[in-house]
């Protein structure tokens, strides 16, 4: 049965129901859909737009509907979507009353209703998550205050970090997920519930009924606009396409540290792999595969604006393709964060191999700069007598750290014995105290406000 089949002579064909349905993806809105029927029902009851007894008889079919989904006995199957699907077994259940159902409503009102509903739930389970990684970020950095890496601009080794202040800059990343998320939140808890097909309701509606008994805190005010909002549709997948791009770079840093070359950080061998053909190998398919479906989201992002991007106003059978573009990045996004803060639990931090690497290629070179600086010298003039030490000690084959005053001395009468400390990296990394550096008192105090910051945006 169709439900709009009054108007039509001839049955619709089967390739064209095929092609118009949604229900072998929009079946995932069983839930919200009876949840936000019942809110619907029980308001036309108040509003006395239905008698109470049908009210009661379809609000409890309606549960026991949904307790058969949930319970295995009804195979969701068999209709064009879920709102038909869910309203033609209430009308098999209780014949013409369920079909009462359906009044001062359209499906436009309808499905972007359940769908705020579930994106609203979405948000929190994937907040959720975001806790979670940002947690083992902060207990990681807790106990790497005051272990050395080094830091790299265009993968050049370039200064020495604290692995704290690494792993903080991830918290940092996270957090800003975490807050878009929130913030997404609020303009998707907004009821569309009452704007029906688009121009609103003649029925004696009290919408404020159906927005309590939904949770909703906002109602829109435009049924136009109610019924073709998709913006939080687009708005959810861009946080998931951050939450992937800094998950991406994380895991790209995951990949060269547990290299060979740089031997970092190894990988327990529960989140390794190896080669079917090259015995030696423990290859780090996890990470990949997560850099790998970064795409798939952005991809998913892209579908969305266009979509929205060509619809005159009002309701448009496009919108239809929110769904399925939504649900592939909520699907991979929360499956990997739920595999990345796993295999982060499992990495090992070769800490002294860290160390060594920090020690070694010039990292303390711009200290070096700076302390003539501090003696008075012009940064340009201080910057070109510490290339030409590098450069010296390139074509020695001598570290930083190994030459000795007198050396120092042949390049700059400025240099005293206070130099052969400017150049070790614990020295380095311990100067740089102001807020966001990498002494361990502003990492410390980084790590203190990463830990508020999560916790007041957990509790709002
Ligand atoms: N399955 C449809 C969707 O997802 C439900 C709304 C149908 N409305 C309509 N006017 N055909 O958008």
């Amino acid at each position: 049965m169709k439900l709009w089949e009054g108007r039509f002579a001839q049955p619709s064909a089967k390739s064209a129901d095929d092609f118009n349905q949604s229900l072998s993806f929009d079946k995932k809105l069983y839930w919200h859909d009876i949840f936000a029927s019942i809110a619907h029902v029980k308001m036309l009851g108040e509003t006395k737009i239905l008698p109470a007894e049908d009210v009661e008889k379809i609000c409890d079919t309606l549960q026991s509907i949904l307790a058969d989904i949930e319970g295995g006995a009804l195979a969701i199957e068999g209709a064009e979507d879920i709102h038909t699907f869910i309203e033609e077994e209430l009308v098999k259940r209780i014949g013409v009353m369920g079909k009462r159902m359906h009044t001062a409503r359209s499906r436009n009102d309808q499905v972007a209703t359940d769908f705020r509903l579930y994106v609203k739930d979405s948000i929190s389970a994937v907040c959720g998550q975001l806790h979670a990684l940002i947690s083992t970020l902060l207990e990681m950095a807790n106990e790497h205050i005051g272990h050395i890496m080094p830091g790299y601009t265009h993968l050049q080794r370039a200064q020495p970090i604290s692995l704290a202040q690494y792993l903080n800059a991830y918290s940092e990343m996270f957090l800003r997920d975490l807050e878009r998320f929130t913030d997404c939140y609020k303009r998707t808890d907004v009821m569309p519930l009452g704007s029906c097909a688009l121009a609103g309701t003649d029925f004696p509606i009290d919408r404020t009924i159906t927005a309590k008994l939904l949770g909703f805190s906002k109602i829109c005010q435009n049924s136009l606009d109610g019924v073709s909002d998709r913006d939080f549709v687009a708005e959810y997948i861009f946080c998931c396409s951050t939450v992937m791009a800094h998950l991406s770079r994380f895991c790209e840093d995951l990949i060269l540290y547990s290299t060979w070359e740089f031997g970092f950080i190894e990988i327990s061998d529960n989140y390794s792999t190896g080669s079917s053909i090259m015995p030696q190998k423990k290859n780090p398919d996890i990470p990949e595969l997560i850099r790998g479906k970064t795409g798939r989201v952005y991809g998913s992002l892209t579908a969305i604006l266009t979509v929205i991007k060509g619809i005159p106003t009002a309701y448009n059978k496009d919108l239809q393709e929110d769904k399925e573009a939504l649900f592939n990045a909520e699907e991979t996004v929360k499956s990997c964060l739920s595999i990345f803060t796993e295999l982060l639990r499992n990495v090992t931090f070769r800490t002294r191999k860290m160390h060594n690497a920090a020690a070694g290629g010039f990292s303390t070179a711009t200290d070096i700069a700076d302390y003539l600086v501090m003696k008075g010298m012009a940064f340009r003039d201080a910057h070109g007598v510490t290339g030409r030490i590098v450069r010296y000690c390139i074509e020695n084959d001598k570290s930083l750290d190994k030459l000795d005053l007198a050396t120092y001395r042949t390049f700059c009468e400025l240099f005293d014995e206070d130099i052969l400390r400017k150049v070790r990296v614990t020295e380095s990394v311990e100067a740089r105290k102001a807020i966001g550096g990498s002494a361990k008192s502003a990492v410390r105090e980084n790590i203190r406000s990463l830990t508020k910051r999560l916790n007041k945006l957990c509790k709002d």
